[in-house]
């Protein structure tokens, strides 16, 4: 079903890491992998595949362009876009939270996820539609998911540069898709609920908040539960799925 090029950031961990080997499960024989870390790891983790490794800052616009570029000048295209990369932020209450803290935040999860996803998009409109045995209605220029938050749909306590940056990342894809969805590129978000990976470690939050009266399903997510679902959002399979924010979170929205 997967025939053309993945471009995956913060693939160097976690949800992006899972989402490339879910990609490479599914058949894409090409990813690019986006990251400020070490992405050899997950090398070693995608077998059959080829990799384009590149070392870039989501929120540097240089790097990310040529990011983009790199992927196009060895592939062509890029059909399947995943925006992974992400950071949380010191806990503080509103008024104690600093302007630093706030700018980092929304720098690297708001304006990273811009970023990416307006030179992802400028790439997929120069392209063709990528055929696909579907029929010629549900072919896609490409098709983009970027990772929110539930914190991108409610709020919690002394969290409000990331709180700020998911609903930004939301909002994101709501408006690209009313700007571009007669183009023929998709874009969607995912918000997922608490998920264990090297950003929650550690903390006790993943037992506290995985409750049963805090999470129906009573246990975190797995890295892999959030990107099978990342992936299927951008095949063609969700040809009509668009502007959607999708939670993956074992059922905490639901009160
Ligand atoms: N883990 C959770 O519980 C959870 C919950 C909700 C949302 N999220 C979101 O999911 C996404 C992935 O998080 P994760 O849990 O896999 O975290 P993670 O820390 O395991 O992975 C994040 C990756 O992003 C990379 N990264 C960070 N800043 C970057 C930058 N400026 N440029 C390029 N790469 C950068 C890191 O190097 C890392 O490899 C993030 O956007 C995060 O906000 C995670």
């Amino acid at each position: 079903m997967f025939s053309g090029v993945a471009f995956v950031t913060g693939a160097a961990s976690g949800i992006g890491q899972a989402t490339a080997q879910s990609f490479a499960r599914k058949g894409v024989k090409r990813i690019v992998l986006v990251d400020l870390g070490d992405l050899s790891t997950t090398i070693a983790l995608l077998q059959n595949v080829e990799t384009l490794p590149i070392k870039a800052d989501v929120s540097d616009e240089a790097q990310v362009k040529s990011a983009v570029q790199g992927a196009v000048d060895k592939w062509g295209r890029i059909d399947y876009a995943a925006n992974c990369a992400g950071i949380g932020c010191p806990r503080a209450k509103f008024a104690d939270t600093t302007t630093a803290d706030f700018e980092k935040t929304m720098g690297v999860n708001a304006r990273g996820c811009f970023i990416c996803s307006r030179e992802q998009i400028r790439q997929m409109l120069s392209q063709e539609p990528l055929e696909t045995e579907l029929g010629p209605r549900r072919a896609q220029r490409g098709a983009i998911v970027n990772v929110a938050s539930i914190l991108g749909l409610h709020v919690r306590w002394n969290i409000a540069p990331y709180t700020a940056s998911k609903h930004a990342v939301v909002s994101l894809a709501r408006q690209a898709c009313l700007d571009h969805g007669a183009d023929g590129v998709r874009i969607n978000t995912v918000a997922p609920g608490l998920v264990e990976t090297p950003m929650t470690a550690g903390r006790e939050v993943l037992t506290e908040d995985s409750a049963p009266e805090v999470v129906p399903m009573a246990r975190p997510g797995l890295p892999e539960e959030l990107a099978d679902v990342i992936t299927f959002m951008c095949s063609e399979e969700a040809s009509y799925v668009n502007g959607a924010t999708w939670c993956v979170d074992g059922g905490r929205m639901v009160h």
